[in-house]
């Protein structure tokens, strides 16, 4: 709901619990005025307290000190020093300061970003944009900044538009998204931060004076960093506490900064990275920034999550693909690695099927004279030595065991070992004639596609539309495994040359938007070296994301926990690896291995056909565990219980959630029956882990939450081989189990964990 009072020049934003207020200062500026918990008629200020020492505006932007206000979108130049919303500079190279407000607009719906991807906040959703318009006539610069309130999921999108409205071209060298000023208290920093194999760790730490940013210029989000972040009053916990938070849908560089610098306030933005970048405004030209999706939670980082959780899935993968059922699948990679032939690939999948996985997955290594990382990407056609019945013949014996089919590429990248690098050896990223030689730099020795042209963009369209068709895929894995550098394109005029790395993320959304819409029963995992392009503008092409490199249990419970700040589980792919691990020899219990990735989008890369028969009867009953209640964790909500980030154990449940699906009441195990008939799906799953064991106990009760307070519940343990054994191991109130809790029985040893269904009992309120 958009609550316009014109004469004050006052606009109430609200959700279903939150308001956000923005108030034009004087009649020129945009300020904002309140954003938190909805309240009902909002105030206009009264007039605005000076300080000595600081600077007046001039008479256009009503004389104001700029620095005493909560600005909504910044300038410098002015009187504020703190960091801008936008720069940029006129024909004659002076900075453009003075974006005075000029009037507004109020529609059902969003308008559609300019190339970008953005949530499908629409009319037919009940959602409201406000435009705000400023301008600085001098300079010729038209702002329009976009406000879209979705009520019921809680959110404000943001984003804005530049257009040159002058004569001369404008120079645009910082452009946010967002920028939204808080009053300043004492609060956390809550940020997702890690590298290649420890991705999106939680990382959270008192916000001190000056400036905070967590930022990317990789070229993708990058693993290093994720264009997420939150400002969490210190004492916030999972189910209490103040949350103002934002996230980007976009996939490469991008600055998240807190701006503490002044006493009075945390100037929190969002938006494209201005390190490198700058962009090239002709007269009548504009420019569209990544939409930032806002969030305020009074119940904690659970409150943000759940929002966020909402608008990804409900408004942001694709439509057909946000409530449908993701198969299990298992995929070749650490099973086979380049060793790949049809026969082995064919018996992998065989005994995949056997065990009820439902996708067979053929990573690298398929293709051209690829036997190692080092040629061939950009050839895509089969190599008919390792696979004498071709890509078609695969999917077709696939499919007929009743599997789906799925294919690895990596469309963004050339190897200089490639016919493709011979026909075209200037398609990549690279600065001609470069002093040092330098022409381009090799990573995992690759070059970057220079996805900047509409030639290259043309040709990957051209080449992967063929290869989708003709291969009957149900699913593609898409790659991305470097960063780019130099981000250079060979092909952009010399003022332009600033805009390639913007340019390349347009140019990648141009060519999956095209994908996507032709092939819209394919499921697209998107990937970058495990997950360094995990984010919500991926995710609108792609609905899940392999989270990581990493497959080893324990690093998952990390790596999936600070993951599920933002991202729901069913966008992150988890897969069963072998034991000992790949990438850090652990060796961890299969059945601990099963619930980590059960806990999210559930598959495999090991080699089954090797398992003890054990091993194997454990993953057949963690695969028909998963299918049964995979709605639930598919759908459900997922609450974080305990952290491993903060002790020795990780805990999270899923509970059915009408508002968002949730799972449909399932039959609860028949107590007086041996081996239970839980046919349908439970009413919440509990995951407990342990990290490493020690003298001490450390049962002590797990607190559940999201349960009915007057309902009873019947709680089984998913037993060694996953199935919900009768008699129920306890009976107890929803809100016991939410305060006192439940004690976990975890088996002893390292990396030991529980999974526990609760049913509703039928004859409770
Ligand atoms: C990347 C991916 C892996 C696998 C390899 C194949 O590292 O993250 O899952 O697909 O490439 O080369």
């Amino acid at each position: 709901m958009i609550e316009v009072r014109s004469d004050e020049r006052l606009f109430h934003l609200a959700t279903e619990h939150t308001s956000y207020i923005i108030e034009i200062a004087s009649g020129v500026v945009p300020t904002l005025r309140y954003w938190g918990p909805r309240i009902g008629t909002p105030e206009a200020a009264g007039p605005h307290g000076e300080m000595p020492y600081r600077v007046h505006a001039s008479a256009s932007l009503g004389a104001l000190q700029l620095e005493g206000l909560a600005l909504e979108y910044g300038t410098q130049g002015e009187g504020d020093f703190r960091r801008p919303a936008v720069s940029a500079r006129d024909g004659a190279g002076y900075p453009v300061t003075t974006p005075v407000y000029r009037g507004y607009r109020v529609h059902s719906g969003k308008p559609e970003l300019d190339g970008l991807p953005s949530a499908r906040l629409t009319a037919e959703t009940g959602a409201d944009t406000l435009e705000l318009e400023l301008i600085d006539e001098a300079a010729g610069l038209l702002i329009v900044l976009n406000y879209t309130v979705h009520a019921d999921w809680d959110v404000i999108a943001r984003h804005a538009r530049l257009e040159n409205t002058g004569t001369e071209p404008l120079s645009v060298e910082r452009f946010m998204s967002a920028s939204v000023d808080l009053p300043a208290r004492p609060v956390d920093t809550v940020t997702l931060s890690g590298s290649w194999g420890s991705e999106r760790h939680l990382a959270r730490s008192p916000l001190g004076p000056g400036i905070f940013a967590t930022e990317s210029t990789r070229g993708t989000s990058s693993h290093v960093a994720n264009p997420f972040i939150a400002l969490a009053v210190q004492d916030t916990g999972e189910d209490r506490g103040e949350v103002h938070a934002a996230t980007l849908v976009y996939s490469g560089n991008f600055l998240a900064e807190v701006d503490a610098s002044l006493e009075e306030f945390h100037r929190m933005s969002l938006g494209i990275n201005p390190s490198g970048f700058s962009w090239h405004l002709e007269p009548g030209e504009s420019l569209t920034s990544p939409e930032a999706i806002l969030v305020y939670s009074r119940e904690g980082l659970d409150g943000m999550s759940r929002r966020f959780h909402r608008t990804i899935q409900e408004g942001i993968v694709p439509k057909q693909w946000a409530r449908a059922e993701r198969p299990v699948l298992l995929n070749s990679w650490e099973a086979q690695y380049f060793d790949i032939t049809e026969g082995n690939f064919l018996s992998l999948s065989d005994t995949a099927a056997e065990l009820g996985v439902e996708l067979a997955v053929l990573d690298d290594g398929w293709f051209g004279e690829r036997d190692g990382d080092d040629s061939s990407l950009g050839d895509w056609y089969e190599n008919t030595e390792k696979l004498p019945s071709g890509v078609d013949g695969l999917a077709e014996y696939v499919h007929a065991r009743g599997l789906g089919f799925g294919l690895w590429v990596e469309p963004e990248m050339i190897s200089p070992a490639s016919k493709l690098y011979e026909e075209h050896p200037d398609w990549c990223l690279h600065i001609p004639g470069h002093p040092h030689g330098t022409a381009a730099t090799l990573g995992r020795n690759q070059l970057v596609l220079d996805l900047t042209r509409e030639d290259v963009q043309d040709r990957l369209i051209g080449t992967f539309s063929r290869l989708f068709a003709r291969a009957g895929l149900d699913y593609v894995k898409w790659d991305m495994n470097r960063y780019l550098a130099p981000i250079a394109s060979a092909a952009l005029p010399p003022e332009r040359r600033g805009e390639a790395a913007h340019r390349y993320v347009l140019g990648l959304y141009r060519v999956l938007a095209e994908l996507r819409d032709r092939f819209p029963t394919v499921l697209f995992e998107s990937c970058a070296g495990g997950g360094g392009r995990f984010d919500a503008g991926m995710l609108a092409y792609m609905p899940q994301t392999w989270t990581s490199d990493n497959t080893d249990a324990v690093s998952r419970l990390y790596i999936q926990y600070g993951t599920s700040m933002v991202y729901p589980p069913v966008t992150m792919g988890a897969h069963v690896s072998a034991a000992p691990n790949h990438q850090l020899d652990r060796n961890t219990p299969v059945a601990t291995r099963a619930a980590v990735a059960m806990s999210a989008n559930f598959g495999f890369e090991m080699d089954l056909r090797k398992l003890p028969s054990e091993e194997r009867e454990i993953l057949r009953g963690a695969i028909a565990f998963y299918r049964r209640h995979r709605q639930l964790i598919q759908q459900g909500r997922f609450l974080r219980l305990e952290s491993p980030f903060e002790g020795n154990r990780a805990a999270w449940m899923f509970t059915g959630d009408a508002a968002a699906g949730g799972a449909a009441p399932g039959d609860a195990p028949d107590p007086t029956a041996g081996l239970a008939r839980a046919e349908g799906s439970a009413d919440a799953l509990v995951f407990v882990f342990r990290v490493l064991i020690g003298m001490s106990p450390d049962e002590a009760p797990v607190r559940l939450r999201g349960l009915d307070p007057e309902a009873v519940y019947e709680v089984y343990v998913a037993g060694p081989r996953f199935a919900c054994e009768a008699p129920p191991v306890a009976t107890a109130g929803g809100d016991e189990l939410c305060t006192r809790g439940l004690e976990p029985a975890l088996p002893r040893g390292d990396y030991a964990s529980a999974v526990y269904c609760l049913y509703r009992r039928a004859d409770t309120p």
